[in-house]
Protein backbone atom coordinates (compact mmCIF):
# COMPACT_ATOMS: atom_id res chain seq x y z
CA UNK A 1 0.00 0.00 0.00
CA UNK A 2 1.54 3.38 -0.96
CA UNK A 3 2.12 6.03 1.52
CA UNK A 4 0.08 8.49 0.01
CA UNK A 5 -3.01 5.83 0.23
CA UNK A 6 -2.39 5.26 4.11
CA UNK A 7 -3.00 8.68 4.87
CA UNK A 8 -5.94 8.92 2.80
CA UNK A 9 -7.20 5.66 4.68
CA UNK A 10 -6.03 7.97 8.23
CA UNK A 11 -7.90 10.70 6.67
CA UNK A 12 -4.99 12.62 5.69
CA UNK A 13 -3.96 14.49 2.68
CA UNK A 14 -0.25 15.00 1.76
CA UNK A 15 -0.39 18.59 1.94
CA UNK A 16 -1.92 18.80 5.06
CA UNK A 17 0.70 16.11 6.33
CA UNK A 18 3.90 17.99 5.40
CA UNK A 19 2.67 21.03 6.86
CA UNK A 20 1.65 19.66 10.21
CA UNK A 21 4.89 17.08 10.06
CA UNK A 22 7.25 19.97 9.94
CA UNK A 23 4.77 22.02 12.87
CA UNK A 24 5.26 19.03 15.05
CA UNK A 25 8.91 18.81 14.39
CA UNK A 26 9.78 22.71 15.31
CA UNK A 27 6.79 23.14 18.13
CA UNK A 28 6.85 19.82 19.98
CA UNK A 29 9.77 17.52 19.58
CA UNK A 30 12.91 19.30 20.56
CA UNK A 31 11.13 20.51 24.02
CA UNK A 32 9.57 17.45 24.68
CA UNK A 33 12.73 15.18 23.49
CA UNK A 34 14.67 17.44 25.87
CA UNK A 35 12.63 17.38 29.01
CA UNK A 36 13.23 15.13 31.64
CA UNK A 37 10.87 12.00 31.24
CA UNK A 38 8.62 11.92 34.03
CA UNK A 39 9.81 9.68 36.83
CA UNK A 40 7.07 6.46 36.99
CA UNK A 41 5.62 5.73 40.31
CA UNK A 42 6.70 2.93 42.31
CA UNK A 43 4.24 0.21 41.93
CA UNK A 44 1.28 -0.65 44.04
CA UNK A 45 2.34 -2.14 47.74
CA UNK A 46 2.10 -5.92 47.61
CA UNK A 47 -0.88 -7.29 48.43
CA UNK A 48 -1.98 -10.70 49.56
CA UNK A 49 1.11 -13.28 49.78
CA UNK A 50 -0.48 -15.17 47.27
CA UNK A 51 -0.64 -12.47 44.70
CA UNK A 52 3.10 -11.86 45.50
CA UNK A 53 4.18 -15.73 44.73
CA UNK A 54 2.34 -15.60 41.33
CA UNK A 55 3.99 -12.39 40.79
CA UNK A 56 7.50 -13.88 40.93
CA UNK A 57 6.46 -16.99 38.93
CA UNK A 58 5.49 -14.69 36.22
CA UNK A 59 8.84 -12.65 36.59
CA UNK A 60 10.40 -16.02 35.76
CA UNK A 61 8.72 -16.92 32.71
CA UNK A 62 9.97 -17.45 29.08
CA UNK A 63 7.88 -16.43 26.09
CA UNK A 64 6.42 -20.21 26.58
CA UNK A 65 6.17 -20.31 29.96
CA UNK A 66 4.14 -17.03 29.73
CA UNK A 67 2.00 -17.93 26.88
CA UNK A 68 0.79 -21.59 28.77
CA UNK A 69 0.13 -19.53 31.93
CA UNK A 70 -1.96 -16.32 29.89
CA UNK A 71 -3.83 -19.10 28.58
CA UNK A 72 -4.91 -20.96 31.88
CA UNK A 73 -4.89 -17.90 33.43
CA UNK A 74 -8.18 -17.79 36.23
CA UNK A 75 -6.96 -15.45 38.72
CA UNK A 76 -10.13 -12.80 37.58
CA UNK A 77 -13.70 -13.36 36.49
CA UNK A 78 -12.79 -12.29 33.16
CA UNK A 79 -11.70 -15.75 32.66
CA UNK A 80 -15.32 -16.92 32.97
CA UNK A 81 -16.65 -15.71 29.38
CA UNK A 82 -13.65 -15.38 26.90
CA UNK A 83 -13.34 -17.57 24.02
CA UNK A 84 -9.43 -17.72 24.65
CA UNK A 85 -7.18 -15.29 26.35
CA UNK A 86 -4.75 -13.20 24.14
CA UNK A 87 -1.24 -12.81 25.34
CA UNK A 88 0.36 -10.85 22.43
CA UNK A 89 1.73 -10.64 18.35
CA UNK A 90 4.40 -9.94 17.35
CA UNK A 91 8.69 -10.00 17.45
CA UNK A 92 9.70 -11.25 20.74
CA UNK A 93 13.00 -8.77 20.98
CA UNK A 94 10.98 -5.95 19.34
CA UNK A 95 12.00 -2.16 19.68
CA UNK A 96 8.31 -1.15 19.74
CA UNK A 97 5.77 -2.41 21.97
CA UNK A 98 2.28 -0.75 21.58
CA UNK A 99 0.23 -1.65 24.13
CA UNK A 100 -3.95 -1.49 23.77
CA UNK A 101 -6.95 -2.01 26.32
CA UNK A 102 -8.18 -5.64 26.06
CA UNK A 103 -9.45 -7.94 23.41
CA UNK A 104 -12.60 -7.07 21.46
CA UNK A 105 -14.79 -9.75 20.32
CA UNK A 106 -12.69 -10.57 17.06
CA UNK A 107 -9.61 -11.20 18.72
CA UNK A 108 -11.48 -13.31 21.49
CA UNK A 109 -12.18 -15.51 18.84
CA UNK A 110 -8.85 -15.67 16.81
CA UNK A 111 -6.65 -15.32 19.92
CA UNK A 112 -4.71 -12.00 17.93
CA UNK A 113 -4.82 -8.74 19.64
CA UNK A 114 -6.08 -5.42 16.93
CA UNK A 115 -7.80 -7.90 14.39
CA UNK A 116 -10.79 -5.96 14.11
CA UNK A 117 -11.60 -2.51 12.84
CA UNK A 118 -9.70 -0.89 15.72
CA UNK A 119 -6.67 -3.11 14.85
CA UNK A 120 -7.07 -2.55 10.61
CA UNK A 121 -6.42 1.51 11.91
CA UNK A 122 -3.81 0.44 13.92
CA UNK A 123 -1.23 -1.62 11.39
CA UNK A 124 -2.62 2.02 8.72
CA UNK A 125 -1.38 4.01 11.66
CA UNK A 126 2.11 1.67 11.76
CA UNK A 127 2.04 1.50 7.89
CA UNK A 128 2.45 5.03 8.08
CA UNK A 129 5.80 5.24 9.77
CA UNK A 130 7.05 2.37 7.84
CA UNK A 131 6.59 -0.29 10.73
CA UNK A 132 4.27 -3.63 10.34
CA UNK A 133 2.82 -5.87 12.91
CA UNK A 134 5.53 -8.42 13.80
CA UNK A 135 8.51 -6.61 12.25
CA UNK A 136 10.74 -5.07 15.44
CA UNK A 137 7.05 -4.64 16.88
CA UNK A 138 5.22 -6.36 19.54
CA UNK A 139 1.27 -5.42 20.21
CA UNK A 140 0.30 -6.34 23.69
CA UNK A 141 -2.98 -5.74 25.68
CA UNK A 142 -3.75 -4.46 29.09
CA UNK A 143 -5.50 -7.21 29.98
CA UNK A 144 -5.83 -10.42 27.89
CA UNK A 145 -9.84 -11.47 28.46
CA UNK A 146 -12.09 -10.07 27.01
CA UNK A 147 -14.22 -7.89 28.93
CA UNK A 148 -17.87 -8.42 28.57
CA UNK A 149 -19.33 -5.84 26.56
CA UNK A 150 -15.83 -4.26 25.49
CA UNK A 151 -16.38 -2.39 28.48
CA UNK A 152 -13.34 -0.70 30.40
CA UNK A 153 -11.44 -2.96 32.35
CA UNK A 154 -11.88 -2.75 35.65
CA UNK A 155 -9.11 -1.75 38.32
CA UNK A 156 -8.71 -5.51 39.83
CA UNK A 157 -8.85 -7.19 36.34
CA UNK A 158 -5.87 -4.82 35.28
CA UNK A 159 -4.37 -5.60 38.23
CA UNK A 160 -4.66 -9.14 38.21
CA UNK A 161 -3.27 -8.84 34.29
CA UNK A 162 -0.53 -6.50 35.15
CA UNK A 163 2.48 -8.98 35.97
CA UNK A 164 2.03 -10.48 32.66
CA UNK A 165 2.59 -7.41 30.64
CA UNK A 166 5.34 -7.02 33.06
CA UNK A 167 6.86 -10.05 32.06
CA UNK A 168 6.11 -9.17 28.42
CA UNK A 169 7.61 -5.74 29.06
CA UNK A 170 10.86 -7.41 30.48
CA UNK A 171 11.23 -9.85 28.03
CA UNK A 172 10.72 -7.92 24.66
CA UNK A 173 13.14 -5.26 26.39
CA UNK A 174 11.97 -2.29 23.77
CA UNK A 175 13.16 0.98 22.90
CA UNK A 176 9.93 2.51 22.97
CA UNK A 177 6.40 1.75 24.04
CA UNK A 178 3.51 3.18 23.19
CA UNK A 179 0.39 3.45 25.36
CA UNK A 180 -2.70 3.38 22.96
CA UNK A 181 -5.43 5.28 25.34
CA UNK A 182 -5.89 5.73 28.13
CA UNK A 183 -6.36 2.39 30.38
CA UNK A 184 -2.95 1.75 28.89
CA UNK A 185 -1.00 4.87 29.88
CA UNK A 186 -2.68 4.72 33.56
CA UNK A 187 -2.04 1.07 34.07
CA UNK A 188 2.04 1.66 32.37
CA UNK A 189 2.06 5.67 34.00
CA UNK A 190 0.42 4.06 37.32
CA UNK A 191 -1.41 7.49 37.48
CA UNK A 192 -4.40 9.38 36.18
CA UNK A 193 -3.91 10.22 32.46
CA UNK A 194 -5.58 12.63 30.03
CA UNK A 195 -4.28 11.56 26.47
CA UNK A 196 -4.75 15.19 25.03
CA UNK A 197 -3.04 16.34 28.15
CA UNK A 198 -0.15 14.00 27.96
CA UNK A 199 0.19 13.51 24.31
CA UNK A 200 3.36 15.19 23.04
CA UNK A 201 5.33 14.07 25.95
CA UNK A 202 7.89 12.04 26.63
CA UNK A 203 7.44 9.52 29.74
CA UNK A 204 9.08 6.72 31.17
CA UNK A 205 8.10 3.50 32.05
CA UNK A 206 10.81 1.52 34.09
CA UNK A 207 13.72 3.63 32.51
CA UNK A 208 12.34 2.85 28.83
CA UNK A 209 10.55 5.68 26.66
CA UNK A 210 6.51 6.26 26.40
CA UNK A 211 4.81 7.84 24.33
CA UNK A 212 1.11 8.06 24.84
CA UNK A 213 -1.37 8.20 22.35
CA UNK A 214 -5.39 7.78 21.39
CA UNK A 215 -6.52 4.34 21.10
CA UNK A 216 -7.33 3.99 17.38
CA UNK A 217 -11.09 2.61 18.65
CA UNK A 218 -11.29 5.84 19.81
CA UNK A 219 -9.93 7.48 17.23
CA UNK A 220 -12.72 5.45 14.17
CA UNK A 221 -15.30 7.80 16.47
CA UNK A 222 -13.42 10.65 16.29
CA UNK A 223 -12.28 11.23 13.32
CA UNK A 224 -10.76 14.47 13.41
CA UNK A 225 -8.42 13.47 16.01
CA UNK A 226 -6.38 11.40 13.81
CA UNK A 227 -4.80 14.36 12.65
CA UNK A 228 -3.10 14.67 16.27
CA UNK A 229 -2.82 10.66 16.09
CA UNK A 230 0.02 11.57 13.07
CA UNK A 231 1.59 14.42 14.92
CA UNK A 232 1.46 10.93 17.42
CA UNK A 233 3.08 9.22 14.87
CA UNK A 234 5.84 11.85 13.73
CA UNK A 235 6.98 12.41 17.70
CA UNK A 236 7.06 8.60 17.89
CA UNK A 237 9.53 8.03 14.96
CA UNK A 238 11.37 11.28 15.91
CA UNK A 239 11.88 9.57 19.08
CA UNK A 240 13.09 6.49 17.58
CA UNK A 241 15.24 7.86 14.84
CA UNK A 242 15.65 11.52 15.25
CA UNK A 243 14.83 12.32 12.26
N1 LIG B 1 -8.74 -2.85 21.29
C1 LIG B 1 -7.69 -3.11 22.09
O1 LIG B 1 -7.35 -2.32 22.95
N2 LIG B 1 -7.04 -4.23 21.91
C2 LIG B 1 -7.37 -5.13 20.99
O2 LIG B 1 -6.70 -6.14 20.88
C3 LIG B 1 -8.47 -4.83 20.16
C4 LIG B 1 -9.15 -3.69 20.33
Amino acid sequence: MSRARLLRELGLGPSWRLRDQAAAASAALPEAAAAPAAATPAPPAPTAPAADDRAAAIAAMGWEELRAAVAACRACSLCQQRQQAVLGVGDGDADWLFVGEAPGAEEDERGEPFVGQAGKLLDAMLAAIDLRRGDNVYIANTVKCRPPGNRTPEPEETAACWPFLARQIALTRPKLIVALGRPAAQTLLRREVKIGAARGQLFEHGGIPLIVTYHPAYLLRNLPDKAKAWEDLCFMRKTMTGR
